[in-house]
């Protein structure tokens, strides 16, 4: 097709970079990329553009693009919990924040950053005299120049309002998981109570409640925030005696919640658990204490997306770990973005 007429139908050529965390999910974003431009008879093949973290000896970061980006509806990918590099979320954040106004020194028309993980998403209220941090992310995010983030359930909704001229597309992983729940899980709702880990996530379980038509309950966790993931207390709203429990929640970092979360609904007659969680971080020993808990038959098994890059060897070698892909639906939101086509069925 002519170049001036392709121009008009979409936001310009579609290029995707990734910072050094990024990159796994990024492969797998092209890779999905040009299988969707394969359905559509599209004659574009898509790679990873070649981008260089460079981290400096005083700890000073900077990514350069390597390649000729003016004009482009430009990607950029980044994940933050990184369990496979040494790199803290700050690292991450930096190396972003640099992609970003890279791209923008560099001309490209367009800015999207693509992280799954929304970086200090919870911490987004004042309880006492502190930041709100999440908000402080968004404005550098659109200092840096991009217009636009696209996340996977974000821990607090409010963190949309919080830019002020980006727009935030926040993807969910739940059509995922429940295709994968009813092909390979064959769920049976009438033994399945949907349970959510604390009040936060009680939204996000009633609406599998709703798909499969099961019970849910409540776990209401009080938290004592001067505690790192410190948990005062717990009690169960609802019941699981001899049930099957799909706990579901956003994210598993130190893995306290959810141990504490196993514990109860064992103490309370649970059968079985499965859990589901959009972005499984596994922050420092996580994996001892699941391990633990899974030999001690509290856990059946975690189900986690790729937006979080374990690697073959950790999938390899954990019983109780079950990945999904969300790459399929990151692919088709940002095709869908660049064509200038409605992404709205895609974000339920
Ligand atoms: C809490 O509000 C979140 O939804 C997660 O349950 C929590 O942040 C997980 O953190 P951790 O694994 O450290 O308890």
């Amino acid at each position: 097709m002519n170049e001036h007429l392709t121009q008009k139908f979409t936001r310009g050529n579609l290029s995707v970079i990734a910072c050094d965390s990024g990159k796994p999910f990024a492969e797998r974003i092209v890779q999905e990329l040009n299988r969707i431009a394969k359905d559509e008879a599209e004659n574009v093949v898509q790679r990873l553009k070649n981008t260089k973290d460079i981290a400096f000896p005083n700890g000073e970061i900077k990514v350069v693009v390597e390649e000729n980006i003016r004009g482009d509806d430009i990607y950029i990918v980044q994940a933050f919990d990184d369990p496979l590099s040494p790199n803290s979320v700050n690292d991450n954040l930096m190396a972003l924040l640099t992609a970003v106004h890279a791209c923008h020194q560099s001309d490209a028309d367009h800015i999207t950053v693509v992280i799954p993980q929304f970086p200090y998403s919870r911490q987004e209220r004042r309880k006492t005299r502190e930041a709100i941090t999440a908000k402080l992310v968004c404005g550098m995010i659109e200092m840096a120049g991009a217009k636009r983030a696209i996340t996977l359930d974000i821990h607090a909704e409010a963190i949309q309002g919080f830019f002020n001229f980006a727009k935030l597309e926040d993807l969910h992983a739940s059509s995922v998981f429940i295709d994968y729940l009813n092909h390979i899980f064959r769920v049976d709702p009438t033994r399945m109570v949907v349970t959510s880990p604390d009040v936060g996530s009680a939204e996000r379980a009633r609406h599998y409640s709703k798909v499969f038509g099961a019970d849910l309950a409540i776990v209401d966790k009080a938290r004592d925030d001067k505690a790192v993931s410190g948990i005062e207390s717990m009690r169960l709203v609802g019941k699981v005696k001899d049930k099957e429990v799909l706990l579901v929640d956003d994210m598993i970092a130190t893995g306290g919640t959810l141990i504490n979360a196993l514990k109860l609904l064992k103490t309370k007659g649970a059968e079985k658990t499965v859990v589901l969680a959009s972005l499984p971080f596994f922050t420092g020993n996580c994996v001892d204490k699941l391990n633990k808990a899974y030999e001690e038959g509290l856990l059946d098994v975690v189900v986690g997306t790729d937006a979080v890059f374990h690697g073959k060897e950790f999938l390899d070698a954990t019983p109780w770990y079950e990945e999904v892909s969300v790459a399929p639906l990151f692919a088709k939101v940002i095709h869908n973005i660049n064509q200038k086509r409605s992404v709205s069925k895609l974000l339920k």
